[in-house]
């Protein structure tokens, strides 16, 4: 009897944390009506300025996500007593659109002060942003909450360099429990942005997987010396840089892509089809894309009473 009743303690407890666990579109429908349309119209600004604001805010998501779940953890600024992630490899000089998401958080909590998390502000941003630049829309789920520390080590060996192999690459999706399609379809996000000659050079001088014309067309900008024009930007999508559209998947059949990693995902491999599809059907891509955006968003959240709603998203309470 003191077993059973231990054991429906426990069974108790497994479901609180499973429904703990639970985020929901409709999260803040009652604490903060406002907050989507809110985030919504300052996005929106942000990316009529500048289009590769989009771009930058929807990777903010994902290099939040990889880095002990989706807990805004990529926003908080170092101190003199606290290390966060900016400085990791792929965030430093890379990584942008602080200011934009300062600014939301500032207007979020004029209407609603304490309620919205900066984790849920960076999944909303990144919907909105493939939606201003074009791209599907979904139901963002909500209900995350931000933690209160972070992690450089797991920045730098969570979040996958544009120098991996296709294996390299499943396994680091894998970790986050995503799929080799979760992989090629969130790739799809290099269909806007830009990157720097430092990443992309290798791939441009060295590899033989690269279509001659659009080496040379890179190289132009993006000198062969290590050290020389690192910064230089040159688009992710060749074709559509700005458009949210399915141009990546082409540009990859005409290997045409920038980095190593984005070639990879069509190298002769198991993914082959997949870009073929996603080249041919925007529909097929849009929706798995979408899906898989969902799934990234729910990489380990911190719900309930973990964590903290920060009032400042670049510093914990
Ligand atoms: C599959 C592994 C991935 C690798 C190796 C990778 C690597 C990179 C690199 C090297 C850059 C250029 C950064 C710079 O030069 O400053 C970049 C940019 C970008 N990445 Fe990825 N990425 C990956 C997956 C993703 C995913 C899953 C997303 C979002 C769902 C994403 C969204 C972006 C965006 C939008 C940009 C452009 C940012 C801007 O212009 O500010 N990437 N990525
Ligand atoms: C975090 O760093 C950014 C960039 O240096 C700065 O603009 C912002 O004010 C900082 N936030 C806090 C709370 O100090
Ligand atoms: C890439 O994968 C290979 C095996 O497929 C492994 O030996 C190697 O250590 C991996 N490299 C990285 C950087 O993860
Ligand atoms: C290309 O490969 C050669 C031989 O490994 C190396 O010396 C050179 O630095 C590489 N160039 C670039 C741009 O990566």
């Amino acid at each position: 009897m003191a077993a059973a009743a231990s054991l429906s303690v426990m069974v108790l407890l497994c479901l609180a944390a499973v429904v703990s666990a639970q985020l929901s579109a409709t999260f803040y429908s009652r604490s903060c009506p406002r907050a989507l349309a809110t985030i919504k119209s300052a996005v929106t600004a942000a990316v009529a300025q500048e289009p590769r604001m989009g771009a930058s805010l929807l990777r903010l998501h994902f290099h939040d996500c990889f880095v002990q779940g989706c807990d805004a953890s990529v926003l908080l600024n170092d101190t003199a007593t606290f290390t966060g992630e900016q400085t990791a490899n792929p965030n430093v000089g890379s990584i942008r659109g602080f200011s934009v998401v300062d600014n939301i958080k500032a207007q979020v909590e004029a209407v609603c002060p304490g309620v919205v998390s900066c984790a849920d502000i960076l999944a909303v941003a990144a919907r909105d942003s493939v939606v201003a630049l074009g791209g599907p829309s979904w139901r963002v789920l909500l209900g995350r909450r931000d933690s209160t520390t972070a992690s450089l080590s797991l920045a730098n060996s969570d979040l996958p360099a544009p120098s991996l192999d296709l294996a390299n690459l499943t396994a680091a999706f894998a970790k986050k429990r995503l799929s080799r399609t979760d992989l090629v379809a969130l790739s799809g996000a290099h269909t806007i942005g830009l990157s720097q000659c430092k990443n992309f050079r290798a791939h441009i001088y060295n590899d033989t997987n690269v279509n001659a014309a659009f080496a040379t067309l890179r190289k132009a900008n993006c000198p062969a010396a290590s050290g020389n024009g690192d910064g230089n930007l040159a688009p992710l999508d060749t074709a559509t840089s700005v458009a949210f559209d399915n141009a990546y998947y082409t540009n990859l059949m005409a290997q045409s892509g920038l980095l190593h990693s984005d070639q990879q995902l069509f190298n002769g491999g198991a993914t082959d089809g997949l870009v073929r599809t996603y080249a041919s059907t925007p529909t097929r891509f849009n929706r798995d894309f979408a899906e898989a955006m969902i799934r990234m968003g729910n990489i380990s959240p911190l719900t309930g009473t973990q964590g903290q709603i920060r009032r400042a998203c670049s510093k914990v309470n």
